[in-house]
């Protein structure tokens, strides 16, 4: 895509906004009021808006490679701190993709360099999962279905937080684990049991009071 094309569209863009809507862009300097933060993946074909039909001010968005939540990393640690404490975000949701190349990577036995600590992340969940994993005779399922658990692994390090952990004590902030097909374009909701999870997780977890 060439630069000069990103600039043409973003003064087509203002147009047809202001088609629309005459005060589109007074009404988004007064401020955002998203209900909903989504970690996804910086993959080029999850667009996260897009998908989810979502206007400006809405969504409440961070994105990294294999939409990871590494407790460690203050870049998503500082995201979720403020969504839910200063936006006040009603729903947390991890999403990950089917096909996902950082899933990929971290089934290979290959030396990704700065990648590794990264990716390492990855490599935990299948430990984590590895009964179940090898269980499954088939490549592709088994890839996604670490796609899988790898969401609901970073939905459970989200819960770890003392931030989330309030949130949902004092207005019932939960978290949420999807999947994109890009096969399909289909948005899946894999159901984490939330509750539950939350149950175990705080025998160990448990940060407040
Ligand atoms: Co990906």
């Amino acid at each position: 895509m060439e630069l000069e094309k990103i600039f043409e569209n973003n003064k087509l863009w203002i147009q047809q906004k202001l088609a629309l809507d005459k005060e589109y862009f007074n009404k988004l300097i007064e401020g955002q009021t998203p209900e909903v933060l989504y970690i996804g993946c910086s993959d080029s074909r999850v667009s996260a808006e897009e998908l989810m039909g979502a206007a400006p001010g809405q969504i409440f968005v961070h994105r990294n490679i294999a939409n990871m939540v590494p407790n460690s990393d203050l870049c998503v640690m500082s995201v979720i701190n403020y969504a839910v404490m200063h936006l006040k975000v009603k729903h947390i949701v991890v999403c990950g993709h089917y096909y996902c190349g950082g899933i990929k990577a971290a089934l290979e036995s290959a030396d990704y360099g700065i990648l590794n600590p990264w990716l390492r992340n990855i490599r935990d969940v299948y430990r984590l999962h590895r009964k179940e994993l090898e269980d499954i005779s088939n490549e592709e399922e088994k890839y996604k279905r670490l796609v899988e658990l790898n969401v609901q692994e970073q939905c459970i390090n989200i819960i770890k937080t003392p931030e989330v952990q309030r949130a949902f004590k004092t207005r019932g902030t939960k978290v949420y684990g999807w999947v994109f097909d890009i096969k399909t374009g289909h948005l899946k909701d894999l159901n984490i049991d939330f509750d539950k999870i939350l149950e175990k997780i705080m025998e160990i977890y448990r940060i407040i009071d």
